[in-house]
């Protein structure tokens, strides 16, 4: 089945089909006013029970129970699956499907995407020979800045002679068209004097890769001060700068405790790597858009911001924090001192003092409160006024009472603004948070937990039915993987050994069989996995039309049990009667927090 058909296809398909229409050209239907009866075709009788509702366009047999709809009539009576039915419809009423038969643009569009992923490999591969197969001056330059051969290896660093047909002639002799090369972006063309040459010359080069390693892209770094200091890979079908994160690949597999770094260079990402920091990333050299949020919303739960100290660093982390705030990311925000950005820092301090620094990260409202402090100087009645009206706007944006509790103490304890003043400054003249009516926040009802029901029962079952589904569609519509690939991931399926089966086949479909029997072989110890999933029954679900409830679904479920986990930490730190009664209020309210985020995000899953 190499077809995805949109809901408004279906729709349109049984407009133009009416029930009473259809079925009668198969059996003989006896009309009178708006009932429609007829002997079913579907099981022996004499007197007829099968009936068609022509307002609703259904049938159902009172005798035997078969009911449907026009598509599920035409499946059983011909013995069609849904596909074959639809198509025999749209025959029917002369609507063409040519423009839902995907899979042939698809697969073009795989094998040129492929093709531009092989080049930018080989390119990588040139770059990097070049740095390291001969002495050079980029060599000199990162070993200069620390960079040991390991690291230059794992990120593929390279380099660019300073030549204008190097790579161009290397590339053309190796057969490949001039018209690649300027896809990819290696080779440009000067307008005027149509003439063509390498676009990057005397830089260090940075390969940037896809979440999957493949490289779509490169920067390249002058070895001097010249400007611009970075050249870029031109946008290109497969490069687009906003949707990248530099290092993802890398870190993706070290994001520990949901929680990923986010630096502001191609440097920093490398350098604190170096240092041990697997789980860094960076937007590159653009401002943070909603695509880096989309990604690191994918994979972590909590991001430091780690800007650049100076500056611009400090207008970045106001755009990141801008995007970051009202998503379920716990956001802190690590400020270093001197201007210094985490290479320098890193290097002239230690990784003693870097990690000193990460647990000191201070919370969003703690990093806007902060701002404040440094644009008003305390020391004037003016400034300090500034800074009051300035901290109560930012007070206000915090929506649980309880967090906006603790803030109001803060500022009282660390600026000597009194609680009172602020607090009338918040709600008006009384001071008083008024009562709200659906007190959810409350750090009693955290700990009663009523906040979060578990998950039902029920819930869990359906949802490891629905994961089964799932796969078993993938396995047995091979064409609809890339597809469904862009909208799930490996770490939403809960079930470990269906993770682990769904991440092989996102990452072997275009290149290995995953036939069943072929994955059993290779992972024996998803054999029984693969069974049950081979044993459930999609037959009769349309899943074109239901994917995206699935997949809404399975989002869900793994929201539920991430909540019902931060649940049973809370059950936990009460129980613990060793813990500091204040440690552990505090713990139970971040939890709170964290259980709260979940809560929204759930919520925007309905559809
Ligand atoms: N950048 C860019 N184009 C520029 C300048 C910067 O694309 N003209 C991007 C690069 O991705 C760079 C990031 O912005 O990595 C941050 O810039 P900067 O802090 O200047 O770069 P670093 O990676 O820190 O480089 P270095 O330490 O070598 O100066
Ligand atoms: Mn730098």
């Amino acid at each position: 089945m190499g077809n995805f058909f949109p809901d408004e296809l279906i729709d349109e398909i049984k407009a133009r089909n009416d029930i009473v229409d259809i079925i009668s050209n198969y059996i003989q239907v006896k009309s009178k006013g708006s009932s429609h009866k007829a002997l079913c075709p579907f099981h022996n009788e004499k007197t007829p029970s099968f009936v068609i509702n022509r307002d609703k366009q259904i049938f159902k047999c009172f005798g035997c129970g078969e009911s449907g709809d026009v598509i599920g009539f035409v499946m059983r009576m011909e013995n069609l699956d849904f596909v074959e039915a639809i198509k025999l419809l749209a025959q029917n009423s002369n609507i063409s499907l040519e423009q839902y038969d995907t899979s042939d643009t698809m697969k073009r569009e795989m094998v040129e995407k492929h093709a531009l992923f092989e080049l930018n490999k080989k390119a990588a591969v040139y770059f990097y020979n070049n740095l390291t197969k001969q002495a050079n001056p980029a060599l000199d330059y990162l070993k200069r800045r620390g960079l040991t051969a390991k690291t230059i290896k794992s990120f593929g660093l390279g380099y660019a002679p300073n030549n204008w047909h190097d790579l161009m002639h290397h590339f053309l002799n190796a057969g490949y068209s001039i018209d690649d090369l300027i896809k990819c972006g290696l080779v440009t063309k000067d307008n005027e004097k149509k003439k063509q040459y390498d676009r990057f010359r005397n830089r260090i080069m940075f390969p940037i890769f896809d979440v999957r390693g493949n490289v779509i892209g490169f920067g390249g770094r002058v070895l001097n001060d010249a400007l611009p200091k970075y050249l870029n890979s031109p946008e290109t079908s497969i490069f687009n700068k906003s949707n990248t994160l530099y290092g993802l690949n890398f870190a993706r597999r070290h994001i520990n405790d949901g929680r990923l770094i986010l630096v502001e260079g191609y440097m920093d990402v490398i350098v604190l790597h170096q240092y041990g920091y697997h789980n860094c990333v960076a937007a590159l050299g653009t401002s943070f858009t909603k695509g880096h949020l989309q990604l690191l919303q994918k994979y972590a739960s909590e991001v430091i911001i780690c800007f650049d100290g100076d500056a611009a660093g400090e207008k970045a982390t106001q755009r990141a924090t801008e995007l970051l705030q009202d998503t379920r990311i716990n956001v802190k925000v690590l400020v270093l001192e001197d201007n210094m950005d985490p290479d320098d820092f890193i290097k002239q301090k230690g990784k003693f003092a870097f990690e000193e620094q990460l647990k000191a990260a201070i919370s969003l409202i703690e990093y806007k409160i902060q701002t404040a402090k440094n644009k008003w100087p305390l020391n004037t009645s003016e400034g300090k006024i500034q800074f009051i009206k300035a901290v109560v706007s930012i007070i206000k944006e915090i929506k649980s009472p309880v967090e906006r509790e603790v803030y109001v103490q803060k500022i009282e304890k660390d600026f000597g603004v009194s609680k009172n003043v602020l607090l009338m400054e918040i709600y008006g003249k009384d001071g008083k948070q008024p009562v709200e009516k659906n007190q959810k926040y409350t750090s009693k009802n955290i700990r009663d937990n009523k906040y979060i029901e578990a998950v039902p029962l029920v819930e869990q079952k359906g949802h490891i039915i629905a994961e089964r589904q799932l796969i078993k569609f993938l396995l047995t519509n091979p064409d609809m993987i890339a597809k469904i690939e862009e909208k799930i991931e490996p770490e939403d399926f809960l079930i470990g050994s269906y993770r682990a089966l769904v991440e092989y086949i996102f990452s072997n479909y275009r290149i290995a069989s995953i036939e069943p029997d072929h994955i059993s072989v290779e992972l024996p110890q998803l054999k029984e996995s693969i069974k049950d999933i081979l044993d459930t029954d999609i037959e009769f679900i349309d899943i074109a039309k239901t994917l995206e409830k699935y997949i809404i679904n399975l989002k869900r479920y793994k929201l539920l049990y991430e909540q019902k986990e931060l649940q049973q930490q809370q059950m936990s730190l009460i129980q613990n009667k060793k813990l500091n009664k204040e440690e552990v209020e505090k713990e139970l309210l971040t939890i709170g927090l964290k259980i709260m985020k979940i809560n929204t995000e759930i919520q925007k899953l309905q559809p």
